[in-house]
């Protein structure tokens, strides 16, 4: 590889090439009202229970809710969502109904006050277990303490593939596509 070939990447440009995870729809709910802001910063940190570490940034009017109550849920969007999934990352629930103004249905989840999605095939409900790290990142860790997927597709294990959408910055997503498979032992 020549090095000449290359060119700086700006380091504020990173996060487009490792952001692959998709973008999800995070609810939160506090003195009962619910909210639903888009969020794409997010890892898995551990199989199971599965913990999954996301930012939520103090600016946000989500940010409150979650430190406040310790629970959310997170919903996964398919294509289809795309244009709510960006305006609920486009405005503030401090403003606006965004499930009344969006035409998303809050439906009761079974462990966490937050709702979930119902037009998102996959809900995670969620309890805050770490903090330490809010303070510094606005850092959060999640377990999950229950999760549904939409009960159209084969079964547990032989779900359909979901074309689900993932951000890639500057107004631009990608649509997950092919699926390859390698026989490898990762579970
Ligand atoms: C595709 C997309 C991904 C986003 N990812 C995040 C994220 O990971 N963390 C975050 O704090 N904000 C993220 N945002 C911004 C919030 O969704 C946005 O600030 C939203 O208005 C917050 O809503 P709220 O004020 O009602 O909580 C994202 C926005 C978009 C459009």
């Amino acid at each position: 590889m020549n090095k000449r070939l290359k060119r700086a990447l700006p380091l504020r440009e990173v996060y487009r090439f490792l952001e692959t995870g998709p973008v999800v729809l995070l609810t939160t709910a506090r003195q009962g009202r619910a909210n639903v802001m888009a969020m794409s910063w997010h890892t898995m940190m551990e199989f199971e229970p599965p913990l999954i570490g996301c930012v939520v940034s103090e600016r946000d009017h989500s940010f409150a809710a979650l430190k406040a109550t310790r629970e959310c849920v997170i919903n996964i969007p398919t294509a289809g969502l795309l244009p709510q999934t960006v305006a609920c990352g486009n405005c503030s629930g401090a403003r606006v109904d965004k499930f009344a103004e969006f035409g998303l249905t809050p439906l009761p989840a079974s462990k966490v006050a937050a709702p979930l999605v119902a037009e998102c095939p996959v809900n995670v409900e969620c309890r805050v277990v770490d903090t330490r790290f809010v303070k510094f990142y606005d850092f959060f860790v999640l377990e999950a303490v229950k999760a549904w997927i939409d009960g159209r597709g084969p079964g547990p294990g032989r779900w359909r593939k979901l074309d689900t959408i993932h951000h890639m910055g500057m107004g631009k997503f990608m649509v997950a596509g092919r699926t390859v498979a390698t026989g490898s032992r990762m579970p």
